[in-house]
């Protein structure tokens, strides 16, 4: 196994809604190892902490317990602004503001350094899939697709070594949600990251590869490899095949 580039140790967190409530506990004692250039998929019923637990990685969100550790290093000892650069998070819904998509391929934080050339902006393109005349188009008439693979450009363009993809295909409809499968699958194995997915989407499990996590209640029920068929916990192996997940964990 190549080094880990992510170490989750025992994390746990709890809510506590108002003050003299009781705390909600909403991740119970979660660890894994994802090694460099890993892909590891989260997967479990709506409410299990999916989201919460990818945006533990970069900080989005505090733990209550436990520690993240990434390329060996507390990610508390990180600035959060370059955690983030490093760690990129690809949303559901892809976040543009107006202006052309090189205005929002552009923005950055005014100290950030880097080569924003139009030349690169296009290689960031093209490495999405998409053409160089592109860059003069008005965001607001992308498909949703399209926004999807910017937000992904607009990552790639900070040299990201982690991307964390929350549901980032459902949104689209099938045509889009398979290019934008296509571009994270190739991006993975073109630049070597490595990726912590959230996703419903067999096709896109199964192109990243690596490990599956079943999270319920906070809880890790399974990890298991989707590389070695057979290995795999019989639920997973419905997942894969296809199926759902018991307890409700496909959303319609
Ligand atoms: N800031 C918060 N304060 C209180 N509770 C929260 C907060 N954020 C999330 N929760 C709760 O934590 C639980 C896990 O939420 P999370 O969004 O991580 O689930 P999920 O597995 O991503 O679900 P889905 O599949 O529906 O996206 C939910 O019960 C949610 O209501
Ligand atoms: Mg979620």
């Amino acid at each position: 196994m190549n080094d880990p580039i992510f170490h989750v140790d025992h994390l746990s967190l709890e809510y506590r809604r108002h003050r003299r409530q009781f705390a909600v506990s909403i991740l119970k004692d979660v660890s894994f190892i994802l090694e460099r250039g890993g892909a590891l998929t989260l997967v479990g019923p709506s409410g299990s902490g999916k989201s919460t637990l990818l945006r533990c990685l970069n900080r989005l969100v505090e733990p209550t317990l436990g520690t993240v550790w990434f390329e060996g290093r507390d990610i508390r000892s990180f600035d959060p602004r370059d955690l983030r650069r490093r760690v990129a998070l690809v949303m559901q819904t892809p976040v543009l503001f107006e202006g052309t998509v090189g205005d929002n391929l552009r923005v950055r934080p005014a100290d950030a350094p880097g080569d924003f050339s139009a030349a690169r902006l296009e290689a960031a393109l093209a490495e999405v899939g998409m053409e160089p005349d592109f860059l003069q188009r008005d965001s607001t008439t992308l498909s949703g697709g399209e926004k999807q693979r910017v937000t992904i450009a607009r990552a790639l363009l900070r040299d990201p070594q982690a991307l964390l993809l929350d549901e980032p295909t459902s949104a689209l409809d099938p045509p889009n949600a398979l290019l934008v499968v296509e571009t994270i699958s190739r991006l993975r194995v073109a630049r070597g990251l490595s990726i912590v997915a959230v996703t419903h989407q067999p096709e896109l499990v199964r192109r990243l590869g690596g490990r599956l996590l079943y999270l319920v209640k906070g809880r890790v029920e399974a990890i298991e490899s989707i590389d070695e068929p057979g290995a795999a916990d019989t639920r997973l192996q419905a997942f894969l095949a296809g199926g759902s997940l018991p307890e409700g964990a496909r959303r319609t």
